[in-house]
């Protein structure tokens, strides 16, 4: 697959990496990371209680930090809180810097006051930090933060089921340009599982690694993301070592379709319309 599919150069911060990032905390042991930085992977979403991936990332980033993309998520009610995860996040790492602290789920866990902007910003000058993001699960805020705001960098839900990013942040995203990586690709599962009566046409593409969809495959789930062209990134939370393979080996296959998308599409609304999350 080209490499237009597969990696990205992310604004802001000047780094061209795989467009699959991992997120290590849903079962990824040491070895795991290190196999997955050896299959290419250079983004990774940490927090201190990633404790798996954090004796990983301490061998890779001396060696190669240029390659690798740290983008931490913490929870912040005052600039201090925020200097102290940033500070506290550098000496777990022991690196030099954080590539994207972002404030997590922004507006519940973490609020965007003007002392907190004020801190970030310091910590930009003082490079410990190269950029600032949020994840935010508020879409039309998101919109209106990604028009004009500090933030560089969003993590948002963007899938199948919920694909809502569409009207309410990437119309935003020419203004400024900031980094958008995608999660909940597989919306907490449901995608991946079958949903008994639910009717769908013919799967319209190729079905080389088992059963045709429904339900959707990971890999699918990570194809439909970025075969969005406002994705930089998505996440992936692999169980283990062969979950993380075949969600690797997926990228290969490249975007979706026309008639694939448009599938996977109808395959969200529909699951959509039976299982219902109270935050929809
Ligand atoms: N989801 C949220 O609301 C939320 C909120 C804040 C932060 N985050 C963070 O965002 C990161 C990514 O989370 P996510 O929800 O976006 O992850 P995800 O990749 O959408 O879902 C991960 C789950 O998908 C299943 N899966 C992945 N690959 C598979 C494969 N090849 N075959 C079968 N099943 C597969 C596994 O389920 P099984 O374990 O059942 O096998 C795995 O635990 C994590 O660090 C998470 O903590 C998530």
């Amino acid at each position: 697959m080209s490499e237009a599919f597969t990696h990205t150069d992310l604004p802001h911060l000047a780094k061209r990496v795989l467009r699959l990032g991992v997120a290590g905390n849903y079962g990824l042991k040491t070895a795991d990371i290190h196999h997955a930085a050896e299959r290419g992977v250079g983004y990774w979403l940490w927090t201190p209680r990633f404790t798996s991936v954090t004796p990983a990332l301490r061998g890779i980033l001396p060696r190669e930090r240029e390659r690798h993309v740290v983008a931490t998520l913490g929870m912040a009610y005052t600039g201090g809180m925020v200097r102290r995860g940033v500070e506290k996040a550098l000496r777990v790492l022991g690196t030099d810097y954080i590539d994207i602290y972002q404030l997590g789920w922004l507006g519940r866990t973490s609020l965007l006051t003007a002392g907190i902007q004020d801190v970030l910003r310091k910590l930009k000058d003082e490079g410990k930090i190269k950029a600032v993001g949020t994840s935010i699960h508020d879409r039309p805020r998101a919109g209106r933060l990604a028009r004009d705001s500090v933030l560089d960098a969003f993590m948002l839900r963007y899938n199948a089921k919920h694909p809502g990013a569409e009207q309410d942040v990437f119309p935003h995203l020419d203004v400024r340009r900031p980094v958008v990586i995608a999660y909940t690709a597989t919306s907490w599962r449901q995608l991946l599982r079958p949903i008994s009566g639910l009717e769908m046409p013919p799967w319209p593409g190729p079905s080389d690694n088992g059963p045709p969809p429904p339900p959707l495959t990971a890999g699918l789930c990570y194809r439909f993301c970025l075969t969005s062209p406002h994705v930089h990134v998505v996440l992936t939370g692999p169980r283990n070592r062969p979950q993380l393979d075949e969600n690797l080996a997926a990228l290969d296959a490249g975007p979706l379709s026309p008639d694939e998308e448009a599938w996977v599409r109808d395959y969200g609304r529909k699951v959509k319309a039976r299982k219902r999350l109270p935050y929809v």
